[in-house]
């Protein structure tokens, strides 16, 4: 028989649209099976505080294509010590929570998995603009963020062409380069500088000023959060200076964290939320909900956290001492997979921006 009768679901770290999809999706999935849900608010301080609500059907229909989260989202310091996290532990056990559904990105992980060794299981959903979560090919709100830093482009496109000029925008993602490189992609871009590909200046300039012997009077160069604030905005600088194509600079910030969820994150936000629910009453713990190769599947976070660790060049002495050779092959084949991704779309963003 079921053990379940109560689960939480909570929203941790940066919120991203298709964040409430998916707290529906977990609702409307455990109330089918008899588990009754409760919305843990400011994701893990409001275990620590006692801060929750069972969610009815109506709490969460009419959502689906709300942006932010109706849980509301928090950084949770206290969550990372020995106490809070008792403090956290002691609600669950107070409240009847069973288990939990955390959606949010590495750090919420992080908590999911202090919460499972403790004895409440909990499943991690991936939620971040980013889609940095090395893990999974895709993470709930990406679209969304594209969507939408695509569409702020192309209006910057209409008036660089209007008056000759080139734009510089800084795009969000601060240890990523998915969004600039795929949204630089689909604006054609004429350059676009990530920190998982090396960035040629020297040939950005280069090509700008070929471009516009040849012709051509608007320029859109995409720039990663990453390479910060000073980079990007002394690089719009060195074009105008170097080119003498009057340059302007565009960060678009938080803004492209809001705005209705696509249909491609309500769809995932809504098959992940179902996969989570049928893990966790499955008996299953410490995992986080993955997709792969277009397939909704789960690994466990202690992998997810080290193949992303070993991704970003991160790794530390001893991360890998408790994984088997097939494992660690394993989490070598998925860093080679997505270097190889990134790599191929910026050969191709190369060769686009070369008339
Ligand atoms: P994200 O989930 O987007 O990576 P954060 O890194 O801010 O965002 O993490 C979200 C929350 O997860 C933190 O505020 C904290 O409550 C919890 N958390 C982060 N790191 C840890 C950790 N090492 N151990 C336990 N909980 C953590
Ligand atoms: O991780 C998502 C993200 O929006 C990044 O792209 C950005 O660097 C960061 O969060 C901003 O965080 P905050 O909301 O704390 O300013």
């Amino acid at each position: 028989m079921n053990k379940f009768r109560r689960i939480g679901v909570l929203t941790s770290g940066g919120d991203a649209p298709g964040m409430n999809a998916c707290v529906r999706s977990v609702v409307l999935s455990a109330l089918a099976k008899g588990v009754e849900v409760v919305g843990i608010y400011k994701g893990y301080s409001g275990l620590i505080g006692n801060e929750v609500k069972v969610l009815t059907p109506a709490d969460v229909n009419g959502k689906i294509d709300d942006s932010g989260t109706l849980l509301y989202s928090d950084r949770c310091p206290e969550f990372k010590t020995e106490e809070g996290m008792a403090k956290a532990i002691a609600t669950c056990k107070e409240l009847g929570i069973d288990g939990i559904v955390a959606i949010g990105g590495d750090g919420t992980f992080r908590g999911a998995t202090d919460l499972s060794i403790r004895g409440i299981p909990t499943i991690g959903i991936p939620g971040t603009i980013d889609n940095d979560i090395t893990s999974t090919d895709y993470s709930i709100g990406f679209d969304t963020a594209m969507n939408t830093t695509m569409r702020m482009i192309d209006n910057l496109r209409d008036t660089c062409e209007s008056h000759a000029r080139c734009d510089v925008i800084e795009a969000m993602g601060r240890n990523a380069g998915w969004i600039a490189l795929e949204c630089g992609l689909a604006t054609g871009a004429v350059a676009i500088a990530i920190g998982e590909v090396e960035f040629d200046a020297d040939a950005a300039i280069e090509r700008i000023k070929t471009l516009r012997a040849e012709g051509q009077r608007s320029f859109i160069v995409v720039v990663s959060e990453t390479f910060g604030a000073e980079f990007s905005e002394g690089f719009a600088k060195r074009i105008e200076d170097e080119t003498g194509v009057e340059t302007k600079f565009a960060r678009f910030a938080h803004i492209v964290r809001g705005g209705s969820p696509t249909l491609r994150d309500r769809l995932t936000a809504t098959l992940m939320g179902k996969y989570a629910v049928d893990l966790l009453l499955d008996g299953k713990s410490d995992l986080v909900v993955c997709e792969k190769n277009s397939k909704i599947t789960s690994t466990e976070i202690k992998f997810a956290l080290i193949v992303d660790r070993m991704f970003k060049n991160k790794l530390n002495d001893g991360d890998l001492d408790n994984f088997t050779a097939d494992e660690i092959e394993l989490m070598k084949k998925i860093c080679a997979e997505k270097q190889a991704m990134f790599d191929e779309y910026m050969s191709t963003a190369r060769l686009m921006a070369q008339h």
